[in-house]
C-alpha cells in the first residue's frame, strides 16, 4: 500500500469534491445525519455514495456500503483511498457494518474529513484490526 503522504493532494482534493457531492445528495431525512463517500480505484476510477434512509428506520444504507456498491456494480475491486466526509467534529468514522465490508476488499487509506477542513488519515485494516474473513468459510 501506498504511504499516505503518496496520495497526491490533487487526488485527495477530487474525492473529498466527490464525497461532498455525494452528501448533498444523501436522503437522511429522519437523522438529519447526512454522510457522503467516494472511493478511488487503483487506475483512478472515483465512485461515491451517500446515506439513504428509510421510513422503516433499519432498511437505512450507509453512504460508504453504496460507494462499495457502486465500484464492485462497474466491475472495480482494488482500491486505494477512500474519503468519508460527516459534520461531525472530530472526522466520524465507518460503522462497524461498515468496517467489515471495506476490509472484504483489502487495505487501503480512509481519510475522514469534515465541512470545515478537519482530517484524519487511517486505513482500513486500522479500523478492522480483526475482522471476519472469507477463508474461515473453506472449514477447518
Ligand atoms: N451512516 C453512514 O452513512 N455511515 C456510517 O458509517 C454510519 C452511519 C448513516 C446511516 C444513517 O443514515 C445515519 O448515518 C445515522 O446513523
Amino acid at each position: 500500500m501506498q504511504e499516505p503522504h503518496d496520495l497526491h493532494p490533487e487526488l485527495v482534493e477530487r474525492l473529498i469534491r466527490a464525497a461532498e457531492a455525494a452528501r448533498d445528495n444523501a436522503h437522511a431525512p429522519y437523522s438529519r445525519y447526512r454522510v457522503g463517500a467516494a472511493l478511488v480505484t487503483t487506475d483512478g476510477r472515483v465512485f461515491s455514495g451517500c446515506n439513504v434512509e428509510n421510513a422503516s428506520f433499519g432498511l437505512s444504507l450507509c453512504a460508504e456500503r453504496n460507494a462499495v456498491a457502486a465500484a464492485i456494480a462497474a466491475g472495480e475491486r482494488q482500491y486505494t483511498a477512500l474519503v468519508v466526509i460527516t459534520d461531525s467534529s472530530p472526522p466520524e468514522a465507518p460503522c462497524g457494518a461498515c468496517r467489515q465490508v471495506l476490509v472484504e476488499f483489502g487495505d487501503f487509506h480512509v481519510l475522514l474529513v469534515n465541512a470545515v477542513g478537519e482530517r484524519h488519515t487511517t486505513t482500513v485494516a486500522e479500523l478492522q484490526p480483526r475482522p471476519f474473513r472469507g477463508d474461515a468459510l473453506r472449514g477447518p
